[in-house]
């Protein structure tokens, strides 16, 4: 016998430039999560089903122009969200996502230069509906900006593989992107906590499970592992 969840659902995106290092917090989160007994849904973007994931193989390896790159980003978030995130969230389970629309006003709005009035516009469109109330748009309960300073960023990435058509950009565009970052924080401080990426590893994700605890989601951990 299954028993419905009665906890409500929880968004917790995560969020930095590439080499930002936040891959593995999210795999350590999930892990913490589901040891209290939370159904989790780990998921990404742009990708999460397989529209979205051959969205995202064309955004990140064909050249196109900004608009297009725009439409499939939001593209893409629209069939994750209405398949994946909005379901799962109905079930009560706690999702994390690697980005979600903050890596559109950073990458394709401070990045690229596109409209940020443009961005707002397909924010609101993309993020309503989909079985949410009228008038409700989805946003993260909690966005985990992981920021470092972007030469560090490149450092890190220098040893990773190939790099696809954003991670080959110039450190001037990462200096943008971080901005942008920056920007949204500053336009919803209540959602974003800033972790300090440049720390070691163990601190780093000391942050992450302190941001949480806080929010009264986890049980901080009274010693033991
Ligand atoms: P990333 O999480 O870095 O994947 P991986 O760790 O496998 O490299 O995401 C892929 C890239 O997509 C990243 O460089 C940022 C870019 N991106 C955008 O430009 N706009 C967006 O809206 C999203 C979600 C990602």
């Amino acid at each position: 016998m299954t028993t419905p969840s009665t906890q409500p659902g929880l968004f917790i995106t995560f969020e930095g430039i590439d080499g930002a290092g936040k891959s593995s917090h999210i795999a350590e989160l999930a892990g913490a999560f589901a040891n209290a007994g939370r159904s989790v849904t780990l998921t990404r973007e742009p990708g999460g089903t397989p529209l979205a994931e051959k969205l995202r193989a064309l955004l990140l390896h064909d050249a196109m122009d900004a608009l297009t790159e725009v439409l499939l980003v939001f593209a893409a978030r629209r069939d994750h969200l209405c398949r994946v995130i909005e379901p799962a969230l109905a079930r009560g389970e706690v999702v994390l996502c690697d980005r979600f629309t903050d890596a559109t006003f950073a990458y394709q709005g401070a990045g690229r230069g596109f409209d940020w009035q443009s961005l707002l516009k397909l924010e609101l469109l993309t993020q309503t509906g989909c079985g949410l109330e009228p008038d409700l748009m989805r946003n993260p309960d909690l966005t985990l900006w992981f920021d470092l300073p972007p030469a560090v960023a490149a450092e890190r990435l220098v040893a990773a593989r190939a790099p696809d058509r954003f991670e080959a950009q110039p450190l001037e565009f990462f200096t943008r992107v971080s901005g942008g970052y920056a920007e949204r924080a500053r336009q919803a401080p209540q959602r974003f906590a800033r972790i300090d990426a440049a720390l070691a590893r163990e601190q780093v994700a000391a942050q992450v499970l302190q941001q949480v605890t806080a929010r009264g989601w986890l049980a901080a951990a009274g010693g033991a592992a």
